[in-house]
């Protein structure tokens, strides 16, 4: 993540951005269904991610400064020269966190598209000069945070959905919970 100390656009005002990917509308009803059920069994507590907030991260990238959003949309733009086309991702578990008190939804095996987005995203943002998170990306979609959670039910059957687009969104945290609004989006062929 980029730092205000190591950031010189902090005077001018920053916005919080990440990529990500968003389910489709049948897949998020899925997974915000299964997060209000447990909490109805009362197998899960804790603060319900919004339906409409529900994604996968593909970079976290952090405050921006204005004039850097444009170069990290031309950054992302080069991207579509990777060859990474649309692809399935399936959601085939529930699982908790207990250290990061997070409860989330993950795929049993990731596809490799998913990885050939996220290291071409990453390379493509190193290229422009942005400095990211050196954590290994693993793939999890939040569904509930300040979780406390008991076993977890396996899912009956996976959530999926076809991925054709990421985009970059901008993040704010408001008083009634984190906003997201995209900024941009990328089609995959
Ligand atoms: P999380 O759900 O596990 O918190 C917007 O904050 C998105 O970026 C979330 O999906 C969040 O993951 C992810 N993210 C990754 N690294 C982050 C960081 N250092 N700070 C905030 N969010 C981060």
């Amino acid at each position: 993540m980029r730092t205000t100390e190591s950031n010189p656009d902090i005077s001018e005002g920053t916005t919080r951005v990440f990529f990500a990917i968003w389910p489709d509308d049948a897949a998020r009803k899925q997974l915000a269904g299964l997060a209000e059920q447990l909490r109805g069994e009362a197998l899960c507590v804790g603060r319900k991610t919004k339906a409409e907030n529900i994604h996968l991260t593909l970079v976290f990238v952090g405050e921006v400064g204005a004039s850097k959003l444009e170069t990290l949309c031309l950054a992302a733009d080069r991207i579509k020269d990777s060859g990474v086309s649309a692809f399935d991702f399936a959601v085939e578990e529930i699982r908790y966190w207990k250290r990061n008190r997070i409860l989330y939804a993950a795929t049993g095996g990731i596809p490799p598209k998913l990885i050939d987005l996220v290291s071409a995203l990453e390379n493509a943002l190193s290229t422009a000069g942005f400095t990211l998170e050196q954590r290994a990306y693993k793939p999890h979609i939040t569904l509930m945070r300040d979780a406390s959670c008991q076993t977890l039910p396996e899912l009956a059957e996976p959530i999926a959905w076809q991925v054709r687009e990421w985009m970059l969104v901008k993040s704010e945290q408001t008083s009634s919970g984190p906003v997201y609004t995209p900024i941009r989006r990328w089609p995959l062929a």
